[in-house]
């Protein structure tokens, strides 16, 4: 979910639907905006859907001076008008906006609440009521009873609150969500993410989980929980707004996929030195080679892009790598050995569940570093080394240039790392030659779109299922390439190892059912090879993805010839524009997926 607010402008609606626009990202299943002024004439409007449904809904009545707005990826009640944020209590007194799971709120409820007719059937609706109950009961003003509510609230929040008897503050806190609050010129704004607001100012305060924050047109304060006043500087956000536009592109997705070689050759640009060497900070490859172990944790598409990452490390730094699932992690830890090093992949350094991890790993006392596209997001504050991913704002929900922003990150890594411990793999590894013939492929690859968009007319216009299947690395892009297809094309798909199919999957194989062979190294291309005609005699309508020198004829995608170890930043071009093409001709929303969000800030 997502969080905008602002207090002292004229324009707050425009700025808070602007914001809003901005955070679609976070989720778009319902959102809402409250907005009030000086004379108390408020005006709360929600929608289900889209924040242009929501605008739509607006008439250019709606004016004020203060405001909170939401957007909405479900957790706790259905999309609804409902249950989109903001929600009140009070007659309308308190109006409150959300994003987190607020864990004992059933507790709550039976608590204080019995007899409250609640509307809806959100975590947040029994927050706002709280937050009502102890301003009634105890006769508190409204920071007094937030401060209460937020002692007994347990979970997972960004809230932004509005009394209405006080329509020029807005009080803020969270607890493991992302907020910030950004300094305007006679006014102040609030936002989940400083891309929200970035059109309004530059300097932006972090809030620390724990603290409260009264903001006001003239100026913030900010307490701790035990009341004291804190001063903390503000820091300036670099973000260049041209970056978010979309420019000529019908989606973000196409514009992200085509920005993969500028995205290469920048990365060399920013991690080599004047003599051209590859160099990352030295405390960071120190650390990981004095470790006897990684562990790779991320979600997504980022635990994708890990799985390449352990084997770029384990070959040029030598260091054994283990990859996890963030969400299986925490609960279900591994054995750790004497001396871990913890990568922590996010695009975004805000998923909760990789968040969760880098808590634990802190208080376990190990060494971590975070790998992120988002300079000061949270994942990146907390854990002690950041590296930058330096891909520029990815909009579309489905991640495609962070994917192999992150693996070339991960190579020049291994790389730095290797050549600091004197491994001769690294050092005959001649990464920035071979990232300038990736950059090259890669802008190969993307004029190819007509030829992919025919054979995915061709292959996968009917279907309800697809694999992809692959050994070593294909296998490991096979599992991104299936994610992709799933996420945006909605036919159910599976990246597999090749050679694993025929014990038990292969069941599914039915006359026509597309199975994608990626084919990029010579040990184990010829046995894919074969996997592939095992599908084929049972049915199975297949293509072939191979790299240049292993071709056969009838291969439907060749990929330029790039070193073995940097195959995935080549075929999963295509392999993304597969997916596109199958959106696209579906008729579906290729960069607002359903039920998705591109950040998902709850466990
Ligand atoms: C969400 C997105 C995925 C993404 C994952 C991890 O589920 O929909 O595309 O891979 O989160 O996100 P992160 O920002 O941590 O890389």
């Amino acid at each position: 979910c997502g969080i905008v607010g602002v207090v002292g402008n004229s324009k707050a609606t425009e700025i808070l639907l602007t914001g809003l626009e901005k955070l679609e990202y976070r989720g778009y299943d319902s959102a809402g905006i409250f907005v009030t002024n000086e004379a108390k004439e408020a005006h709360l409007t929600k929608s289900k859907g889209r924040i242009a449904d929501l605008r739509a809904k607006i008439s250019s009545k709606v004016e004020g001076t203060t405001g909170i707005g939401h957007t909405r990826w479900a957790t706790h009640g259905v999309p609804s008008e409902t249950n989109a944020h903001p929600h009140t209590a009070g007659e309308g007194r308190f109006v409150l906006v959300h994003n987190g799971v607020i864990e004992n709120f059933e507790e709550i409820k039976a608590e204080y609440l019995t007899g409250v007719a609640l509307v809806g059937e959100t975590d947040t609706e029994i927050a706002v009521q709280l937050i009502n109950h102890l301003a009634t009961t105890k006769k508190l003003k409204a920071k007094a009873a937030f401060k209460e509510a937020l002692n007994i609230i347990k979970g997972s929040y960004a809230f932004a609150l509005v009394d209405q008897e006080e329509p020029d503050v807005v009080y803020v806190a969270k607890n493991k969500s992302p907020l910030l609050i950004g300094l305007g010129e006679g006014f102040n704004v609030i936002c989940s993410d400083a891309m929200a607001m970035i059109s309004e100012t530059k300097q932006f305060v972090e809030i620390v989980d724990g603290e409260i924050v009264i903001v006001k047109a003239d100026g913030i304060t900010i307490e701790n929980a035990q009341g004291e006043t804190i001063e903390r500087e503000a820091y300036e956000a670099q973000i260049d707004v041209a970056d978010m536009e979309k420019g000529t592109y019908e989606h973000y997705m196409l514009k992200e996929v085509d920005e993969q070689p500028a995205v290469m050759r920048r990365l060399v640009k920013e991690y080599t030195n004047e003599q051209g060497e590859l160099v990352v900070d030295s405390t960071i490859t120190e650390r990981l080679n004095m470790s006897d172990r990684v562990y790779i944790v991320a979600c997504g598409t980022s635990w994708h892009a890990g799985w390449v990452g352990k084997q770029l490390i384990e070959q040029l730094a030598g260091v054994p790598v283990e990859v996890h699932v963030a969400s299986e992690f925490a609960y279900n830890m591994p054995l750790i050995s004497e001396k871990p090093f913890f990568i922590f992949i996010s695009q975004s350094g805000e998923t909760a569940d990789s968040r969760q991890v880098l808590v634990k790993v802190n208080e376990l006392g190990y060494d971590s570093m975070t790998m992120t596209n988002v300079a000061g997001s949270t994942l990146s504050r907390e854990a002690i080394h950041t590296m930058l991913l330096h891909a520029g704002p990815e909009i579309a929900v489905a991640s495609t240039k962070a994917y192999t922003a992150q693996i070339a990150t991960l190579a020049i890594l291994a790389k730095a790392a290797g050549m600091a411990s004197a491994k001769v793999e690294a050092e005959q590894f001649d990464l920035v030659h071979e990232l300038g013939l990736v950059a090259a492929g890669m802008e190969r690859l993307v004029g190819e779109k007509d030829m992919i968009s025919s054979l995915v007319k061709e292959k996968l216009s009917e279907t309800r299922n697809a694999f992809y299947i692959g050994r070593g690395l294909d296998y490991f892009v096979s599992m991104e390439a299936a994610l992709k297809l799933k996420e945006i094309s909605y036919i159910q798909a599976e990246g597999f190892a090749a050679g694993e199919l025929k014990h038990g999957t292969i069941a599914l194989i039915e006359e026509g059912t597309p199975v994608i062979g990626v084919i990029t190294e010579e040990e184990t291309g010829a046995h894919t090879r074969g996997n592939l005609k095992e599908v084929e005699s049972r049915g199975a309508s297949t293509l072939v993805v191979s790299m240049e020198g292993l071709e056969r004829e009838g291969d439907g995608i060749v990929l330029p010839k790039v070193h073995s170890l940097l195959t995935p930043l080549v075929s999963v071009v295509p392999i993304q524009l597969i997916a596109y093409y199958a959106s696209l001709q579906r008729g579906l929303d290729v960069d607002k997926p359903r039920n998705l969000a591109k950040s998902v800030t709850v466990e």
